[in-house]
């Protein structure tokens, strides 16, 4: 069964998703900070976000991008956006 928590918070223009993530004590995994491991994706669920940056096409695969997948500690926000974050699962 799933069980989901949604959160809303406040997030300035031009930050990023983990800037603002962690502004509202928000726990993501994101231990490069730089768009280098992929472990902070989020899924873009309405709204959008900044095109997508260098290190995030390096990073994601053509189908994570077609769906929404992005990187929290590049994405950056220029509007009203809703995202998830995007949890491996374990096998
Ligand atoms: S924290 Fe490593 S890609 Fe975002």
């Amino acid at each position: 069964m799933k069980v989901t928590f949604k959160q809303e918070t406040e997030g300035e223009k031009g930050k990023t998703i983990l800037e603002v993530a962690r502004d509202n004590q928000i726990k993501m995994k994101a231990p490069c900070e730089k768009g280098k491991c992929g472990k902070c994706k989020v899924r873009v669920l309405a709204g959008e976000l900044a095109v997508l940056n260098k290190e995030e096409k390096k990073e994601l695969s053509k189908k994570e991008i077609a769906d929404g997948v992005r990187l929290a500690c590049m994405a950056e926000v220029i509007g009203d956006v809703t995202v998830e974050i995007v949890k491996k699962k374990k096998k």
